[in-house]
């Protein structure tokens, strides 16, 4: 996939669309690490992940999203362990600027 393209998965339920991305980042390596069972058992995992000309697949899913890969992930889920307020933090996870941070949570109490 180059810069400024715009590329779709396609697939029927259960094809394994949300399970690629979840891979690509990071996130099914963090499963295994954590040693969750999917349902189908163990997890396997195979292949290189190359972002920006650097191999992805050995590092942390926070260490991928600060290089800008960002997972969006469906039905705008929050995190079920973690307070409302948690939830808006996290989406400022890589601002560093506290002050814009509290610009954006003033635009969504607004909302
Ligand atoms: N490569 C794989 N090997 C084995 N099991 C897989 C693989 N990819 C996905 N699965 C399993 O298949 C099931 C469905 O996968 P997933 O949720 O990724 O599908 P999906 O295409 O996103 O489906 P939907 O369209 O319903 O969102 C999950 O239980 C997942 O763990
Ligand atoms: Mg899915």
């Amino acid at each position: 996939m180059d810069t400024g393209e715009l590329v779709s998965l396609v697939g029927p339920n259960g094809a394994g669309k949300s399970t690629t991305l979840r891979a690509i980042s990071g996130l099914v390596a963090w499963e295994k690490e954590i040693k969750r069972r999917s349902t189908s058992g163990d997890i396997f995992l195979e292949g290189t992940v190359t972002f920006n000309g650097e191999r992805i697949d050995q590092i942390p899913a926070h260490e991928i999203v600060r290089r800008g890969l960002v997972l969006c992930p469906e039905r705008r889920r929050p995190f079920r362990e973690m307070s409302v307020m948690e939830n808006l933090l996290a989406g400022a996870y890589l601002q560093k600027d506290r002050i814009k941070s509290r610009e954006t949570l003033d635009k969504v109490y607004e909302l």
